[in-house]
């Protein structure tokens, strides 16, 4: 339908023209925020009194008396050195939320003005190689800041940036000639067998190449019959990246994600676009020959014994590697995919070689003014003890066991809630909780920082974690159901009870705080967002009474609409993080 103005901003507006016919010559910020208070306190008046030197408290005066209160304030008060604290009427608020119940799934939340393009490189494991703890991250923040700049307008292209080229490819195709059959046709086998395949094909040729000088020869050569083409190299490379596939695919499942197969672009999709990309920066000068590689130096870039630290685009054997797939992906998503945004979510351990790549794009005139590229780098996962994230013989953790204990340690904690569900639904509503636990305990840390990964703490039905969100909105739903003989119905000329005020405020702010956790690339201001949002309603429900004991008619169906907003809202929030709001818990 149509997009809200919200509240806030609309109060903003008034200020600032208030601010204009006060101080006619000066333009100023008035600084609004919420407040404690009243609804919101402006606290720009000082500077710009003092800008403007005259005393804050008369310039207060001056612009509250210059202030259009007509249908949207009901106190304006200048308090302490020249604040103001601001309070809107009941009926603004009920009336802007009931504008936001009228738009659907967007709750009156406007699409971005200036839409761009991002492209977006996450969720991007390597072929032949388990997926463990740290793939977690890219692909849970890929998948919420990816759903949260859809929902503001952008475009978004999504590149699964997977390891499916390098060396040890050598290796892998030319045990598999050696053996044939050890590696079992992808369509045969399901996530899990794929990957068992794969893992006794990779240990039994690093076996085989440790001990055998003669096979490591001819898997060396391998490699080079791999870069130059050959074509029954590439249809068993093409084997070992199809049934790694299978495995991925499987896993992404489990996460409850959607990876689309045109969007997994690998690095050898690159391969092709390399020598022109060596080709360029060789002969613009960004890039120069040093021992035979093709290199690029940077002045601020020093390693050990301040010796400069250069990235290899091309090795002296003629080979390229990481850097150069990254390099030619750049070019790519800019000039072919039309990207004004490119967006990785990768290991903080990698911001160096990012950093690198960046600029060396930079120099050569790839990435633009008009281009911003970012490393979203996160954070490393830790065990409860604080440490790197390992199994108890120390070994990385598999991504599949991790995600089976959360979604059984979910199922003990749905069982002992449940009421009237039946076993399979315990079972059903268990994957979303658990798997929305992973997620939400990740979301809800900045991605820059470790966080410890502790099931005890995510399937906890108090703090801050997804089940306490999701059992909010379950709870909400079942009010709803047995509201009898009244539905949501918003009632502008009630007197709000300050919980009711509290709520409203909150939920009308959604749309802000999007705008504002998208533009950062915060997906943890969203999660505070929403676990605030669910703590206001606690309040709100512990204070205002909705079914039982049962209120005057009105009442109640302006309470059930402050109860079907905020339920929509938690769902279109959760969603936008990955995470599911079952109807029943
Ligand atoms: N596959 C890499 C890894 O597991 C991450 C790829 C990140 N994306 C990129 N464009 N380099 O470390």
């Amino acid at each position: 339908m149509a997009p809200v103005t919200s509240i806030a901003s609309n109060v903003h507006q008034r200020l600032t023209d208030a601010l204009a016919a006060a101080l006619p010559e000066t333009v100023g910020d008035p600084l609004l925020r919420r407040s404690d208070r009243a609804d919101f306190q402006a606290n720009g008046i000082l500077a710009l009194a003092k800008k403007v030197k005259g005393n804050p408290r008369e310039l207060a005066t001056k612009v509250t008396d210059a202030l259009d209160a007509a249908g949207l304030l009901a106190n304006v008060e200048v308090s302490g050195p020249g604040f103001l604290n601001i309070t809107v009427t009941d009926k603004a608020i009920i009336e802007t939320l009931a504008a936001r119940a009228a738009d659907g799934d967007r709750l009156g939340v406007p699409l971005k003005e200036n839409p761009g393009v991002t492209v977006i490189d996450y969720a991007q494991p390597n072929v032949a190689k388990e997926m463990h703890v740290g793939h977690l991250r890219s692909a849970v923040i890929g998948d919420a800041l990816r759903g949260m700049l859809d929902f503001t307008g952008e475009k978004t292209i999504g590149r699964h940036h997977i390891g499916d080229w390098g060396t040890q490819f050598g290796m892998l195709i030319q045990y598999l000639i050696e053996h044939p059959g050890e590696l079992a046709p992808a369509e045969e086998v399901d996530g899990e067998q794929a990957m068992s395949s794969l893992n006794r094909v990779y240990k039994a040729s690093r076996t085989v190449f440790d001990a055998d000088e003669d096979f490591k020869e001819r898997a060396r050569k391998r490699v080079v019959a791999l870069q130059s083409g050959d074509k029954e190299t590439l249809d068993l490379w093409q084997r070992f990246v199809d049934e790694s596939k299978v495995y991925f695919y499987s896993v992404f499942e489990k996460l409850d994600m959607e990876i689309r197969d045109d969007e997994i672009v690998g690095e050898s999709a690159y391969n092709d676009g390399m020598p022109e990309t060596a080709r360029l920066l060789e002969e613009s000068g960004v890039a120069v020959r040093s021992e035979g590689a093709l290199v690029v130096f940077f002045d601020d870039i020093k390693g050990k014994d301040d010796q400069p630290v250069p990235l290899i685009v091309q090795k002296a054997d003629g080979g390229f590697g990481y850097a150069a797939s990254d390099l030619t992906a750049i070019r790519n998503r800019v000039q072919d995919l039309h990207a004004n945004s490119l967006l990785y979510v990768v290991d903080v351990r990698q911001s160096l070689h990012f950093k690198m790549v960046f600029e060396t794009a930079r120099r050569a005139g790839w990435l633009s003014d008009e281009v911003t590229a970012h490393n979203m780098g996160y954070g490393t996962v830790l065990g409860a003890d604080g440490k790197p994230f390992k199994t108890r013989e120390g070994e990385t953790v598999r991504l599949q066991d991790l995600l089976d204990e959360a979604v059984q340690r979910a199922a003990e904690v749905v069982r002992e809630k449940a009421k009237d569900l039946t076993e399979d639904e315990i079972q059903e509503q268990a994957t979303k909780v658990g798997i929305g636990a992973v997620k939400y305990a990740d979301l809800s840390t900045s991605p820059s920082r470790d966080y410890k990964f502790d099931l005890d703490q995510m399937v906890s039905l108090n703090g801050d974690t997804s089940v306490y969100l999701q059992y909010a909105y379950a709870r909400i739903q079942s009010i709803l159901r047995k509201a009898e003989g009244a539905s949501p119905v918003a009632h502008a000329e009630l007197e709000l009870a300050p919980a009711e005020r509290a709520l409203g405020l909150h939920l009308d702010g959604f749309g802000e705080l999007v705008t504002e956790a998208t533009a950062e690339y915060a997906p943890h201001k969203l999660a505070a967002y929403l676990y605030q949002l669910a703590s206001l309603y606690t309040t709100f429900y512990d204070q205002c009474p909705v079914i039982k004991p049962r209120p005057a008619q009105e009442v109640m169906e302006n309470r059930l609409f402050l109860c079907d907003l905020t339920a929509r809202t938690l769902h279109q929030g959760m969603a936008l993080l990955g995470i599911r709001t079952p109807e029943r818990l």
